[in-house]
């Protein structure tokens, strides 16, 4: 039996107990596995770090590193707390593991890239020697900035109300006093028009919007803007009848 936790939701970016989580899987003695696709690079912040209190008690974590480690499509990794794992995973093929080795005989498979595959390690290692951790931890933390000051605003405008405080760079919002049908449509024309990619949801069945900060270029002016503008695009709806 696996128990699953979740670190940093597709929509809201929330981040499970996971301390809790991993007590509740040693209890029944279950795999422990986080799917830390969208929140895992909090890890390289001091800061942010806390949120994955329990991460490291995982039996297996995914991350995406295509995601807020900014690394080119498609790079992610599955990380194991044992590497035996992975033998559930191996399959001996003759031509491939001939045991040359063994003999003391060279095998060019071990010395070589695996068969056709890309070498997507060497992206991720490049950008992160480059970067530093503290830089890279500087850039998310504004982001998580962001989507809190973003937060803030949502709560205190007079269109908009946030439908939960984020814990990452995502924050869901709709329009209470607007026909829902309205956040469709100007999602659609704000992108048609070249102006801003939103995302669209629904959340307790309520349909609604989302910004996600990915750009650590974005300024809190560029988020007032991003408002507004959607601000401007929603009044000109229907309200509900
Ligand atoms: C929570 C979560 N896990 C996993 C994935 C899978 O991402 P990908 O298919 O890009 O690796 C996503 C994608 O958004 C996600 O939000």
């Amino acid at each position: 039996m696996a128990l699953v936790g979740t670190a940093g939701t597709t929509d809201l970016g929330a981040i499970d107990p996971l301390a809790d989580l991993a007590e509740r899987a040693r209890h029944l003695d279950a795999w422990f596995h986080v799917d830390a696709a969208v929140a895992g690079a909090f890890a390289v912040s001091e800061r942010l770090g806390d949120r994955l209190r329990g991460l490291g008690d995982a039996d297996s974590v995914t991350v995406d590193f295509h995601k807020l480690w900014w690394q080119p499509f498609n790079a992610s990794a599955l990380l194991v707390r044992d590497d035996t794992s992975f033998d559930l995973l191996r399959v001996a093929s003759s031509y491939l593991d001939r045991g040359d080795e063994l003999d003391g005989m060279i095998n060019l498979v071990g010395r070589s890239l695996d068969t056709s595959r890309r070498f997507d390690a060497a992206k991720v290692v490049a950008s992160l020697r480059v970067i530093g951790r503290i830089r890279f931890a500087a850039m998310i933390e504004h982001l998580v900035d962001l989507a809190e000051y973003a937060y803030r605003a949502l709560e205190d405008h007079p269109v908009f109300a946030p439908l939960a405080a984020p814990e990452g760079v995502s924050v869901v919002f709709d329009a209470p006093g607007y026909d829902p049908d309205v956040l469709r449509v100007v999602q659609q024309s704000l992108l048609e028009r070249g102006e801003m990619v939103l995302g669209r949801t629904t959340l307790r069945g309520r349909s609604a919007l989302k910004f996600t900060f990915m750009n650590p270029l974005t300024t809190y002016h560029d988020v007032d803007q991003l408002i507004s503008g959607v601000a401007t695009e929603v009044t000109r709806g229907p309200t509900k009848s």
